[in-house]
This record gives structure tokens, C-alpha cells and sequence, in this order.
């Protein structure tokens, strides 16, 4: 029986490739994506999630929009610089026919939880406004929540887009502090497990040669590949949302360990850093599993082996 499963998402070139991962992998049944500002605006994030799930045609999967900005500080700018003005790297998707569910997120996914005969594993991979929405306005549907995995964070590899935050806590930190230190079933996937784990051009090419779908899936990458190599130097590209869909479709990929997570809400250089305790295994009800060990080889080709398959199933 697949875990159903909903994604909350900024897409965005790697989120892209992590709702393709989701659509590819019989052990999840994706019922929803609700999307939050973030890589660019909502506007954009919304029409980008519509059109990659039409690319595998899966427009039946509803799309609710959530928040356009953060719960308390203006997310300071976007990231159009990594991932295109329009959020997937340049490359204009055939437009969906499905219309945005007229549902906001917060509501969507309540209905989701509620409904549900099995407990929804839900997988954030943009800013958390969205979740903390959700934990504020409806917690007796947030507590039914069987598994959290968010993609964000750092324990120990500093941060991406400061020196000391990753981009999805950095853009909304006060809802990064509010989901981190609740007591909801997370699991964070940080920067220490994602940086490692890259894919590199074999493995775009092997899905790209797979048929329209990865071609399209390859040509969205390209300018992560661009980037990647111009800002780091090197041939592969890190995709972040992907591994976190990783863990959600097998549980137990990273090795993780229940730590004690805070978010610095500051106004200074620090702040979105999550500071991680990994002094003590923590036993706090709102002990957070923290992934500290991957076997990047192992899901990189997943990943590839995953994406390359939606090319190969019955049109
Ligand atoms: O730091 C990586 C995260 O920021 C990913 O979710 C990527 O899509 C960007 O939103
Ligand atoms: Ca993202």
C-alpha cells in the first residue's frame, strides 16, 4: 500500500526534480502539492508545479497555493539568480490544463490530513511558512501528520545562501523556529547530507536519453549546471528537494540522529542558522531526527534510475 504523500514546494529547478522523483516511485501516492513563495514568487511557483506535473502527466494532482511571503520578516530577495527569473532555469513547460485547486494551502492539506485512513507523510521543500501556517491554524491536523521530512538547514556545513543559512529556513526563519521546536515527527535533511550527494552529467544524461520527459527534466538542470559550475567549480549539481523525497520514499536512506533544533530569528549575520545540539541524543518530545550520514553514490542513482523510468512507463 503506497504512504500517501503531500508536497509543500518552491519550485524551482530541484524541486522540479523531486515532484518527478515522487511521481516515479510506486512506494508514494503524491494526493497533493501545495506551493509557498520562495526560489521566486508564489504566482510562479504555483504555475511551475502545474506544469511539471503535467509534464508526467499527472495534472489530476491538485495544486493548492499557500503563503506569498514570510510570517514576519520580508524574505530579503529570491533566488531567480539559481534557479531563472521563472524558476526552472529558462526552459517554458507546456501550460496545464488542470486550474490551481481554489483551496489554500493551510485548508488543502487539513482536508488531506483528515481524510486520510493512513497517516500522510508530508515533505517540505521550500520555505516552512506554510507548515507553520498549518501548526498554528488547524494543530489537530497537523498532529496527524505521520511523517515531516523537510528539506533545510545545516548542522555543521554552514549555509548557502549566507555563511551561516540555508536558503529555506533563511527565507522564513521565525517559521523554521516554530516547526523545528514542535513536536511534529521530523526528519531535517540539511546541507551536511545534500552537498555530497551530486549528480553529475552522466547521470542527467542517462535520464535525459530516457525520453521527453527527462529530456525536459535535463534541460531544467542545465542552468543549475551552469551555475554550479561557475559558483563552485565544479561538473555536478546538488539536488537538495530531491534527496529529501529520497527519504520520504524509503525511509531510513540517512542515517539520522534525534537532536534538539533552534533557528536564530535575529536580525544579524546569523540570521537562519539552525543550531544544532550534537552534544546529547536528544529525548525532547520536540527532538527533531537529524540526517548526518548518506550514501550520496546510492541516491544519486536512485535519483537517475527513478527519473529515468517515467519515460519508460505505458503513455
Ligand atoms: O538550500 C536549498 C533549498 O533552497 C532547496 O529547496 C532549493 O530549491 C532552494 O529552495
Ligand atoms: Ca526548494
Amino acid at each position: 500500500m503506497p504512504t500517501p504523500l503531500a508536497i509543500d514546494t518552491d519550485p524551482g529547478i530541484d524541486d522540479a526534480l523531486a515532484i518527478l522523483l515522487a511521481l516515479a516511485s510506486p512506494e508514494v501516492d503524491l494526493k497533493l502539492v501545495t506551493t509557498v513563495h520562495g526560489n521566486v514568487d508564489l504566482a510562479r511557483t504555483t504555475e511551475n508545479a502545474l506544469r511539471v506535473l503535467h509534464l508526467a502527466g499527472r495534472s489530476d494532482v491538485p495544486v493548492a497555493a499557500g503563503a506569498h511571503d514570510s510570517l514576519v520578516h520580508p524574505q530579503p530577495e529570491r533566488a531567480g539568480h539559481v534557479h531563472g527569473t521563472a524558476g526552472l532555469g529558462g526552459v517554458e513547460l507546456p501550460p496545464s490544463p488542470a486550474a490551481v485547486d481554489p483551496r489554500p494551502a493551510v485548508v488543502a492539506l487539513t482536508e488531506l490530513l483528515t481524510a486520510s485512513p493512513e497517516p500522510v507523510t508530508i515533505v517540505a521543500i521550500g520555505p516552512l511558512t506554510n507548515i507553520a501556517l498549518l501548526l498554528r491554524v488547524h494543530p489537530a491536523a497537523a498532529a496527524r501528520i505521520g511523517r515531516l521530512v523537510i528539506m533545510g538547514g545545516s548542522a555543521a556545513r554552514g549555509g548557502n545562501v549566507t555563511a551561516a543559512a540555508e536558503f529555506n529556513v533563511w527565507a522564513d526563519a521565525e517559521a523554521a523556529q516554530a516547526v523545528l521546536t514542535s513536536t511534529l515527527p521530523t526528519v531535517l535533511v540539511g546541507l551536511d547530507v545534500t552537498l555530497p550527494t551530486v549528480l553529475d552529467e552522466d547521470g542527467i544524461a542517462r535520464f535525459a536519453a530516457a525520453g521527453p520527459i527527462g529530456a525536459r527534466a535535463a534541460a531544467i538542470l542545465q542552468q543549475y549546471v551552469d551555475h554550479a559550475r561557475t559558483a563552485y567549480g565544479t561538473t555536478g549539481v546538488v539536488v537538495h528537494d530531491a534527496l529529501a523525497v529520497t527519504e520520504a520514499i524509503l525511509p531510513g536512506t540517512l542515517g539520522t540522529v534525534r537532536r534538539d533544533v533552534v533557528v536564530d530569528t535575529g536580525l544579524g549575520f546569523g540570521r537562519g542558522q539552525t543550531l544544532v545540539d550534537r552534544r546529547t541524543v536528544s529525548t525532547a518530545p520536540t527532538a527533531v531526527e537529524v540526517a548526518e550520514h548518506v550514501d550520496s553514490a546510492a541516491a544519486v542513482e536512485f535519483l537517475v534510475s527513478r527519473l529515468a523510468s517515467l519515460d519508460a512507463r505505458p503513455v
